[in-house]
């Protein structure tokens, strides 16, 4: 056999072990085995010494030749591995697109959140701004100048939680913080006497949304914290009227249309004449259950007609001007709306409970 066909066969052996490359791994050691600088073909150059002169130039165009043949054959194998590598790759990490999407849960408004929102959205419609007045109070607010002076009886309907004015944290930005004690606001009445004193000489038109606390047991109907949405209208003709006509308007947007509303007489220091307002137990749909007291109604609301002495106490002057007030419940209007059975729950932090809503 002649040297060229040792090279051809030599050749022939390369490309057969190339086609049968399945890795990039076994692709670098063929291309060691024949290319290499001890490789096969590379030994090929060495035996043109061999051959007679004349044939030399052609031997060392055929091995050139053939290492460029064999050199591009590689890179394509190369190239046919890595695309196989990828594909492999993305394979076994594969998203499956069609796969229902994994759902987030960002969370939801409080219960509260949401029915305080449609409370401000209900009076913003009848005209009504909504004012922020602060959560820890003086008494002179809470109590004095809402026409219940110390030792009023009155203010038995309260039983209140008092502040230590020595706490750094609590004293702060209430003026007068010292000789004055503070408390917790007992309901949001207070914020009356603080819209009329800013808003003078204009007529009012607010609500007073805010926690209120109070001293008390907890049971299925009341909680120690709540809250309240209070409502102040001042002006120069206001009458009960304006007032009932007002909560009717709320408990139809609030409850739906077909909902009642019962005005009670009743008495609060700051109000004359002074009402409580009812709407029907949807709970038990009247026939009277341990949230209704057996009542078959459920009282919403506290309201009346604004004290002259309170309206003296924001500086209008009770000859000229006349007013208003409301104080809503928020919570326990949720209670029968959605046929809630325990306040307790709202704050309780049971997800089962807060998910419902
Ligand atoms: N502040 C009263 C309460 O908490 C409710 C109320 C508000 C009554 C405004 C009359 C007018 O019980």
């Amino acid at each position: 056999m002649s040297l060229f066909d040792d090279l051809e066969q030599v050749y022939q052996t390369a490309q057969a072990a190339l086609e049968a490359t399945e890795s990039v791994a076994a692709l670098e050691s063929w291309h060691a085995d024949y290319l290499g600088r001890k490789g096969a073909v590379t030994l090929q150059t060495r035996s043109v010494g061999q051959l007679p002169k004349e044939d030399r130039p052609a031997f060392g165009q055929r091995v050139n030749a053939i290492k460029q043949a064999l050199e591009a054959a590689h890179e394509a194998r190369a190239r046919v591995h890595k695309r196989a590598a990828l594909a492999a790759t993305l394979a076994a990490g594969a998203v499956d697109v069609t796969l229902p999407g994994r759902p987030v849960a960002p969370g939801h408004l409080h219960l509260t959140t949401q029915s305080l929102r449609q409370l401000y959205a209900i009076f913003a419609q009848m005209g009504f701004e909504v004012y922020e007045a602060p959560d820890v109070e003086l008494e002179a607010y809470n109590f004095d100048l809402l026409n219940i002076p110390a030792y009023h009886p009155a203010r038995d309907m309260w039983d209140t939680f008092w502040v230590d004015p020595s706490s750094p944290s609590t004293s702060e930005g209430i003026e007068g913080g010292d000789e004055a004690r503070l408390l917790l606001r007992t309901h949001t009445s207070p914020g009356q006497v603080r819209v009329m004193r800013e808003r003078y000489p204009e007529p009012i038109r607010v609500i007073l949304p805010g926690k209120c606390y109070r001293y008390e047991q907890i049971t299925a109907r009341s909680e120690h914290q709540f809250y309240q949405v209070e409502g102040l209208a001042v002006g120069r003709d206001i009458t009960m009227t304006d007032l009932i006509g007002t909560i009717k308007q709320f408990a139809r947007l609030f409850y739906g249309p077909e909902n009642d509303v019962r005005v009670r007489s009743s008495y609060f220091p700051f109000t004359e004449p002074s009402i409580e307002v009812d709407t029907n137990c949807t709970l038990c749909g009247g026939k009277g259950c341990r949230i209704c007291k057996y009542t078959g109604w459920i009282e919403i609301a506290g309201a009346g007609m604004v004290h002259p002495v309170v309206l003296d106490n924001g500086g209008y002057n009770p000859a000229e001007w006349s007013g208003f007030a409301f104080g809503f419940g928020v919570e326990r209007p949720s209670l029968t709306k959605y046929n809630v059975a325990d306040i307790r729950y709202f704050y309780g932090n049971d997800l089962r409970f807060l998910r419902q809503f």
